[in-house]
Parts: structure tokens; sequence; C-alpha cells
């Protein structure tokens, strides 16, 4: 029935060409199907988890082989602005346990730089090894704020600002390290809880962008106003004369900004609430100049969560003042 094949097989090649055409077929689902290699990833984002893999990849080789991260970096260049997200802390019983919910939470942000700055004298093998845990690109500084400055036990929270002289590392590092140049920046304290729409809205900040927070400021949602596309007023209580009467939360700045005006960062020796209104007044001239986002200011997409202080009453006097399980 068949016309005889002009050339004879033998039983080697056949099996042969079986075993080179099967390894190459395994070889192209395992490139393809991304959940071969990170399990973790459960969104349907090959995209979004390539870029990443390659964002990673060029920031650890940047260490040791400047050329060859340049090279991987050129594979992400057409891809998305990187939002770097400053994060400060400080030990604390619930600090391992804070940056385990945000580094979860980040690790399901494409194209996501973790710029941690912990409150001390030196890196803590704590944040270290979290942060290495975390699979993120991230960038690990540290910056102590005084004796004199700091909160004490019995102190009330909003007695000192907290997180002053991390945000100025990590603005340093920012501005004469970060890996890519364009690219926005979100402070987000340890303690905050985010949505992950909230990073797609901030990720094309022209100049600075600005949405609606909850839980702060004596209400359930303190926010922008908003009338034809522009902020003309705040929904604040709590010191609504401020220039601009919002939280860190509720905020980020393009990175080419903050380049603009090398100067401009926060200060120690502020009012209470006047952080944000001190380093936006350093950057752009008034409310008209910011970018509403979260649907014209109407959603909640961060909370200014606090956690409870633990009672650890029960705990040898040590371990009650160190972070970390006491094990
Ligand atoms: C509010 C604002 O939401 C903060 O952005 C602002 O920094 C703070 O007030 C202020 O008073 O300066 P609040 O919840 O009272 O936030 O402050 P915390 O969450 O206790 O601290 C803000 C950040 O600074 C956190 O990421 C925290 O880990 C860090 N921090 C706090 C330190 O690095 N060192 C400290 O001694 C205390
Ligand atoms: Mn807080």
């Amino acid at each position: 029935m068949f016309a005889r094949l002009p050339y004879r097989f033998s039983r080697r090649q056949v099996v042969t060409t079986a075993f080179c055409c099967s390894a190459a077929f395994l070889c192209i689902q395992l490139l393809v199907t991304y959940r071969c290699l990170d399990p973790y990833q459960g969104a349907d984002v090959p995209k979004a988890w390539l870029s990443r893999c390659a964002w990673t990849l060029s920031t650890r080789l940047s260490d040791w082989n400047p050329s060859c991260a340049v090279a991987v970096r050129s594979l992400v260049v057409s891809q998305p602005p990187v939002i770097y997200v400053v994060t400060p802390t400080y030990a604390r019983p619930v600090q391992e346990a804070e940056l385990t919910r945000l580094s979860h939470t980040f690790r399901l942000v494409p194209m996501v730089h973790w710029v941690v700055v912990e409150d001390a004298l030196e890196r803590s093998s704590l944040v270290a090894s979290l942060l290495k845990r975390s699979g993120l690109p991230h960038t690990h500084l540290w910056a102590k704020t005084p004796e004199e400055q700091q909160l004490r036990p019995n102190d009330p929270s909003w007695l000192r600002p907290k997180g002053v002289l991390q945000r100025n590392a990590a603005l340093r590092w920012l501005r004469s390290l970060a890996p890519r140049s364009d690219g926005v920046v979100y402070f987000a304290d340890d303690d905050n809880t985010y949505d992950l729409r909230l990073f797609e809205e901030m990720r094309y900040t022209q100049r600075v962008s600005v949405w609606p927070v909850g839980l702060v400021g004596g209400l359930l949602v303190e926010r922008p106003l908003v009338k034809n596309g522009r902020v003309v007023g705040w929904n604040a209580a709590w010191k609504p004369h401020r220039r601009f009467p919002l939280d860190m939360a509720g905020f980020a700045v393009s990175l080419q900004l903050l380049k603009k005006h090398p100067k401009a960062q926060f200060r120690m020796n502020l009012p209470r609430g006047q952080q944000e209104s001190h380093l936006l007044s350093q950057l752009i001239s008034g409310p008209g100049d910011l970018e509403p986002k979260a649907n014209n200011c109407t959603q909640v997409l961060v909370w200014h969560t606090r956690t409870e202080r633990p009672k650890l009453n029960m705990e040898p006097s040590r371990s009650r003042q160190q972070g970390g399980a006491p094990l």
C-alpha cells in the first residue's frame, strides 16, 4: 500500500531520533512552562516572571561582572519601570513577622526592588537572611537614629519622627547606585497593609502620584479630593492645613524627579506630621502637580495598620527586648 522508503533506518537510529525529539520537547516545555521552574508563581504572568528573573540575575551579576550584568539588563530595558520600595525597619519582637508578611506581598509584584534600611549600627543577620529567602531583588542598608532622638519604651509613638534617617539613606542609594535610573520610589513602612493593585497604579508615575490611605489620621479613609482629574483639596481631619495633608503610604515619586532635586530629603527636626509635606514641597510646586490614582482617589489600596505590641511578660527579660523567637 505504501511506497517503500528509499532508506532503511536501523533500530538504533530510530531510538536515538525518538530520544532526541523527546528531550527537545521536554526542554521546550521546561522553558515555556514557567511553573516548572517557580512553583510559587501562581498567576498567569509568564512575561512578568521572565522579566523579574532577568532583573534578579542582573542585580546579582553586577557585583562580580558588570558587563555581563549590562547584557542581561538589556533584556529588561523594554520592560515596565521598576518600583523601588523603601522600608525602614527596627529590631523588636514583631519585626520578623512584619517583614515576612511584606516580603510575601512584594514577591507577587513584578519588577520590584526592595530597599530595606535598618535602624541599627550594622546589618542584622535576621534581616539579611529574610531578604535572601525572599528571592526579591533587594538592597540592605542601615542608618542608626541617634540615641537622643529615639523613642523610649513608654513614650507615645507620635513623640518623635520615625524612619527619617533610614529613608534618607535609601534616597542617597537610589540617586547614586540604583541599577535603573527610571522607576518609581514608594516609602512602604513595615507594618502597613498593601493591596497588589496599588503597585500597578503607581508604576507609571510621571512626577508624584497620590491615592487614599485607610485607617489613618483619625479617619476610615484619608484622601485627596479630585475634580476633572486634578487634586483640588483633601479629606483630612488631622492637621488639615499641612501643605500636603497625606500619609507616607499615600504617594510615590518618580526616581527621575528625585534625581532632578538631588538635595530633597526628609528632616529630623520637623513638627509632627510634616515629613511628607517637607519632601513634596522640595519636589513640586503644589497639589495641582499631583497625579491622582486609584480611580480618581476613590479606591483604598493601602491601610495604615499598626501591630499591637505583644505582651511577653512570661519571657525571660533578654528575649523580650530583642527581635526573633527566643529559641
Ligand atoms: C506614621 C507614618 O505613617 C510614618 O510613615 C511616619 O514615619 C511616622 O508616623 C512618624 O511618626 O514619623 P507610625 O505607624 O506612627 O506611622 O510609625 P511606625 O510604623 O512605628 O514607623 C514608621 C517606619 O519607621 C516603620 O517602617 C518602622 O519600622 C520604622 N521605624 C520606627 C524605625 O526605623 N525606627 C524606629 O525607632 C521606629
Ligand atoms: Mn506604622
